[in-house]
């Protein structure tokens, strides 16, 4: 199996380029996950780079395009890939006798497959993804009923790992200026929060043409979760509130 992989190294290359590796599946594991192939391979050659930690799909460091699809390595099995196989957001692939890996899209490349995700970390530390409420607490906690601890299922799964920023065009043109997605469903999951007292404050951070509503609804965002989130369902319920509130 041929894997194509995108390589630059600022100290030593003028341009980026792609390298074709030869690739053995090993006999026995026939259904191995991309991660894998990229271990594999670094195993043979040691300056091939590239970001991962737990390699379940928890703590979304290895987010990357693979044949096309941004997407988690760990998570994504190679077997997919080449049948057109279905990512968990739906997605199919095309099939295919080869697999080419790149970096997210839309974000600077460090080296390899590694971006740079400061305005992407930028764009969450500025929705305050914490819990405003300063209200004496009382003895205990502040309890949720079961309906307002529901209201934040399908928010609070995000693992932050670009997937869906890095695939959405508003994102690339404006990235200073819109949130994106992934900040957009984290700011809707402290909005929908019943311990939250801060939603007036929220909202005004966010009432301007480009925060949210920026968004054209491409759904690129919805198309390459790899939590089979709905960021742009988020987004529509933050634009209600906005118009709610003017
Ligand atoms: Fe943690 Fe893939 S290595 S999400």
């Amino acid at each position: 199996m041929k894997v194509t992989i995108y390589r630059y190294d600022p100290d030593t290359d003028e341009t980026p380029y792609l390298q074709d590796y030869d690739f053995e599946l090993p006999v026995g594991r026939q259904d191995l996950m991309v991660l894998d192939v990229l271990e594999l391979l670094k195993e043979q050659d040691p300056t091939l780079t590239y970001r991962r930690s737990c390699r379940e799909g928890v703590c979304g460091s290895d987010g990357m395009n693979i044949n096309g699809a941004n997407t988690l390595a760990c998570i994504t099995r190679v077997s997919d890939v080449l049948r057109g196989g279905e990512l968990r957001s739906g997605h199919r692939f095309r099939r295919s006798a080869s697999i080419t890996i790149r970096p997210l899209p839309g974000m600077p490349v460090i080296r390899d497959l590694v971006v740079d995700m400061d305005q992407f970390m930028a764009q969450y530390k500025a929705i305050r993804p914490w819990l405003i409420n300063d209200e004496p607490p009382p003895a205990q906690e502040r309890a949720q009923s079961p309906d307002e601890r529901a209201r934040l299922d399908g928010l609070y799964e995000c693992i932050l790992c670009g997937c869906c920023t890095s695939a959405c065009p508003s994102w690339w043109w404006n990235p200073e200026r819109y949130v994106g997605p992934a900040g957009l469903l984290w700011s809707y999951r402290f909005l929908a929060d019943s311990r939250d007292i801060g939603t007036s404050e929220r909202l005004s951070e966010l009432d301007d043409p480009f925060s949210v509503f920026r968004c054209r609804a491409v759904l690129n965002c919805v198309a390459y979760c790899p939590k089979g989130l709905n960021p742009r369902n988020a987004i529509s319920r933050i634009e209600g509130l906005l118009v709610k509130e003017a």
